[in-house]
């Protein structure tokens, strides 16, 4: 009896499923048996530094309204505290849709208190996206939107992008995991293919995460249960970047741009509107110019390279374009607005707005149709034309600023952080009159 028991896989003993809050357990750690969705990201970093530390600074690890302070402020305006248990969608009075997306964890189990759990403050973390084993599509079959993680059959396994999982020699070596004694800690296998332990008894004992291969974390489907369309109560879209990018008909992955290889591995950092190097390279910014008479006629090119628009995502995302024409000793001579382009000079405002019934500008929640949408196109290039006084110009120079908010909630949101209210400039030109 003995000698047959020790002959089991220690795998098929510890991967016995037990239900606990309707899922399957499948993680072992400390010895201890945990559902895989409770597992912190914590446990991946001694293995996956790299990984870990790309992750940790993406807005994916500070989705909550812990950690976020704009995600925050909204949070607790529409839904409230998110260290209470029980709080409900106020316009709604459901268990809060937010939390499908900025705490998959925390809805898995219907809880709002994100604080319980670092698996729920930690938002969407290493076990969120990788227990996603296919994607079903935004629509149920009742034609209601499945939004975030409900968008997904999820695995009590973690999915792993790549099929052969035990060839671990150059992967090992890749992903800088600390070699224990033998060298062999893989703890997503238990045995390799041979029936040979990688791991000791005892590690299995210790440390489990079972993992299966699913290539589909190599499409953008890994990406659009969260970040397709979402709408608001009334049914108005607030966020839609999978749609835009089915319009700009791109046969590129989400992954190529924003997990580009980097020092050997898909990387986790994910930059998007919080992050200037990545804004920096979202359009082309080019400049004509030419003389006629006493005028000076400008053409501002502003091209987006994105098979999504540009600024895509939140719908206070914006963009501005400041055109200024200097003299020879740098002073401004003329510029396309005094304090904002909004009034001034609309066609230099890219931006997406939201409005009432009575067409008054409204915030996101409340709006019951869509405003003016003047951001750029997947690949659109446009041109703006602009006919200025040329006495003294020396030089023409256009500067094009990225916003995190429109400016109206710059205004009200007086406790954020400056650098989150703070224009970014992301791209600019100047030319020389001759
Ligand atoms: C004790 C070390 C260790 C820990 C802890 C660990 N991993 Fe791994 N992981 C590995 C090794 C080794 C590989 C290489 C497997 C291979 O490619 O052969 C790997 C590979 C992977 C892969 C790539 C699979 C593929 O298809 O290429 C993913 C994804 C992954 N781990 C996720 C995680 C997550 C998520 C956690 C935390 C919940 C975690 N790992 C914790 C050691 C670890
Ligand atoms: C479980 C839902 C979920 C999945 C899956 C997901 N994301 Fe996200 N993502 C979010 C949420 C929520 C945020 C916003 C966090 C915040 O700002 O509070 C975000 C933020 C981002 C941002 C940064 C936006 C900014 O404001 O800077 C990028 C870029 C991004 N995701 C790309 C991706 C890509 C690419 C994939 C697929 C490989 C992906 N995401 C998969 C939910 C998800
Ligand atoms: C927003 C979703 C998301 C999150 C969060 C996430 N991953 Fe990934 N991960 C992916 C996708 C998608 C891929 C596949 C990229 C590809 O091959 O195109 C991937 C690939 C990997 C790989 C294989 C890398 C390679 O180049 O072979 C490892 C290892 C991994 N992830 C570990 C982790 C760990 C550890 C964490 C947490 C610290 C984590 N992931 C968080 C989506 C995510
Ligand atoms: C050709 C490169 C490229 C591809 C492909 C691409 N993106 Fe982007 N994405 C960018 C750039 C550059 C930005 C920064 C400009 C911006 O925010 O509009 C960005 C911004 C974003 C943001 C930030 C929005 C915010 O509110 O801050 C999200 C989210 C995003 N992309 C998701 C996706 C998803 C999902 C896919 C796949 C369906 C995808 N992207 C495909 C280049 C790309
Ligand atoms: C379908 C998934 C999904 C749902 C549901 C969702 N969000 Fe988001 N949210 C995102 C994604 C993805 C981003 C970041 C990328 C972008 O801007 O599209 C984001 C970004 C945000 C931002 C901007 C954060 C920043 O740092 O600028 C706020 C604010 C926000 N969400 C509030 C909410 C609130 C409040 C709810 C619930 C009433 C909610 N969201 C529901 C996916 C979702």
């Amino acid at each position: 009896m003995q000698i047959f028991l020790s002959t089991i896989p220690k795998v098929a003993i510890i991967l016995l499923p037990l239900s606990i809050s309707g899922l399957t357990q499948a993680a072992t750690l400390d010895g201890k048996e945990v559902p895989i969705h409770h597992v912190s990201s914590d446990n991946c970093k001694e293995c996956h530094q790299t990984i870990y530390k790309q992750w940790k600074g993406s807005m994916h690890a500070q989705s909550t309204a812990l950690k976020d302070p704009i995600h925050g402020a909204i949070y607790r305006q529409t839904v409230g505290d998110p260290t209470k248990e029980n709080v409900k969608h106020k316009a709604s009075g459901k268990y809060p849709v937010c939390l499908q997306c900025h705490s998959p964890n925390a809805a898995l189990d219907k809880t709002t208190k994100l604080d319980a759990k670092p698996a729920y403050s930690e938002g969407i973390n290493c076990v969120a996206c990788h227990t996603m084993k296919r994607y079903k599509g935004l629509y149920g079959k009742n034609g209601k939107m499945q939004l975030g993680q409900s968008a997904y059959e999820l695995s009590d396994k973690l999915q792993g992008p790549n099929g052969f999982l035990h060839e671990q020699g150059q992967a090992a070596d890749k992903l800088r995991w600390q070699l224990d004694d033998e060298g062999e800690l893989n703890p997503h296998l238990g045995r390799d293919n041979k029936g040979q332990p990688y791991m000791t008894e005892e590690d299995v004992q210790e440390i489990d995460l079972p993992m299966e291969a699913n290539s589909s974390l190599k499409t953008s489907a890994a990406c659009l249960g969260c970040h397709d369309k979402r709408n608001n109560s009334n049914g108005v879209a607030l966020c839609q970047t999978g749609d835009e990018y089915l319009e700009g008909k791109s046969q590129q992955n989400c992954q190529s741009c924003h997990m580009p290889i980097s020092g050997g591995l898909a990387d986790h950092s994910m930059g998007g509107g919080h992050n200037l190097a990545m804004l920096k390279r979202s359009v082309r910014l080019d400049l004509t110019t030419q003389r006629v008479g006493d005028k000076l006629t400008i053409d501002v090119v502003v091209e987006n390279m994105q098979p999504h628009n540009v600024p895509t995502g939140a719908p206070f995302r914006n963009i501005y374009l400041k055109l200024s024409a200097l003299s020879a000793d740098g002073k401004v001579l003329w510029q396309n607005y005094q304090t904002h382009p909004a009034k001034e000079d609309a066609k230099a405002f890219f931006v997406y707005t939201m409005m009432d019934d009575a067409n008054h500008p409204v915030a996101p929640p409340m709006a019951t149709k869509v405003g003016k949408n003047t951001r750029l196109k997947p690949y659109e290039t446009r041109i703006l034309n602009y006919n200025i006084p040329a006495s003294g110009v020396d030089s023409v120079r256009a500067e094009l600023y990225y916003n995190l908010l429109w400016p109206g909630m710059v205004k009200k949101m007086k406790k954020l952080p400056a650098a989150l209210k703070a224009p970014k400039r992301i791209a600019w030109s100047e030319e020389k009159i001759r």
